[in-house]
């Protein structure tokens, strides 16, 4: 049975597998989806869904974003859903597997650091829940295992410290800034903190907005992909109506940006006894370096990668020694 990594997070799904030829592929989907099904349009292709009882559709064209709260979405049907579609659009055949999931770090541990074996029990079931695919064959998720969020992305750092260096990884997703402090060598947990009002969504949420006052109209796809290429002003002008307000745009760019910044160095403030810092998650690239000069930390005790949204993912399938 295939085995695929799933790093469901609030905003987007990551997935991680190994082809026939051994080669790690990765899949990223948005959970830009609707509480009820899409007509065809007879142009872009719609995505119905149906799942406990409750209908969803995904479609390129979605103009909103269903905001979960991060620690409800885990559980449910919506997170379920978003799942399916993710392998749906992975370009791998429907079949059943094994899906490896994650669970934020404050529901997998208990207030002992220990596994929480009534959660861990409960993100199984519900990632098992049975999905209707309603214009085609659905993968069927015959295995759930679940891992921790955070320290998979940084293992293979880790493994290169001593015990006397400690990694902080700073996980910046789309809804929730999640912090660890993980012991080197052991990769033992010290100290873990979230804070689910700080995420990169915010930034795309003011763009969105000013696109709306710019242009009349806007979407969660335009605004997120003006979010990534937030320094080519080419890219950004081609989104606009009128190019003369490529400032306005830029202007809510780094308005949005700056307080992200603060709040996410303000946060850190409560860490100490660090040697080394990561930055992984979507929102890494926006912050890394008020991270790195908030905390004074030089060049080569600093790792951000190439591509941070995929770090979890990628840890889960290097630690799975798949
Ligand atoms: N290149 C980029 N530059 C800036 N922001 C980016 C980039 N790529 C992704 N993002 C942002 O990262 C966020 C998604 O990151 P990620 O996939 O880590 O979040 P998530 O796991 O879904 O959320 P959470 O962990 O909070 O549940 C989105 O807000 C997206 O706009
Ligand atoms: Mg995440």
């Amino acid at each position: 049975m295939k085995k695929i990594f799933i790093d469901d997070g609030s905003t987007g799904i990551k997935l991680a597998w190994k082809n026939e030829s051994g080669e790690v592929q990765t899949a990223l989907t948005n959970n830009t989806f609707k509480k009820e099904l899409s007509p065809p349009t007879g142009e872009a292709e719609v995505y119905n869904y149906r799942c406990s009882g409750e209908d969803f559709s995904f479609s390129p064209m979605s103009t909103s974003i269903v905001m979960t709260n991060n620690v409800q979405w885990q559980y449910s049907a919506a997170n379920a859903v978003a799942i399916q579609h993710a392998l749906q659009k992975s370009g791998l055949k429907p079949q059943r597997i094994h899906a490896l999931v994650t669970l934020p770090l404050s529901e997998f541990y208990d207030h002992n650091n220990q596994p929480n074996l009534a959660n861990i029990e409960r993100k199984k079931a519900s990632v098992a829940q049975s999905v209707e695919f309603l214009s085609g064959n659905a993968f069927i998720i015959e295995a759930v295992s679940v891992s921790p969020e955070s320290i998979p992305a940084a293992v293979a750092k880790v493994s290169e410290l001593t015990d006397l260096d400690a990694l902080l990884v700073v996980d910046l997703g789309g809804t929730t800034l999640d912090v660890s402090l993980i012991q080197g060598e052991t990769a033992s947990l010290v100290k873990v903190e979230g804070n689910a009002n700080i995420g990169a969504s915010s930034v795309t949420r003011e763009v969105d907005q000013a696109l709306r006052t710019v242009n009349g109209q806007s979407s969660w796809r335009i605004a997120d992909a003006i979010v990534k290429n937030r320094h080519n002003d080419g890219f950004i002008a081609n989104r606009l109506f009128n190019e003369e307000n490529v400032p306005a745009i830029k202007e809510s760019l780094d308005r949005s940006i700056t307080s992200l910044c603060n709040a996410t160095t303000d946060f850190l403030t409560r860490f100490g006894g660090f040697t080394h810092v990561a930055v992984v998650g979507g929102g890494a690239s926006l912050v890394a370096d008020s991270v790195k000069s908030a905390l004074k930390i030089s060049d080569k005790r600093f790792f951000v990668s190439d591509d941070p949204q995929f770090d979890l993912v990628r840890g889960m399938l290097y630690i799975s020694g798949e």
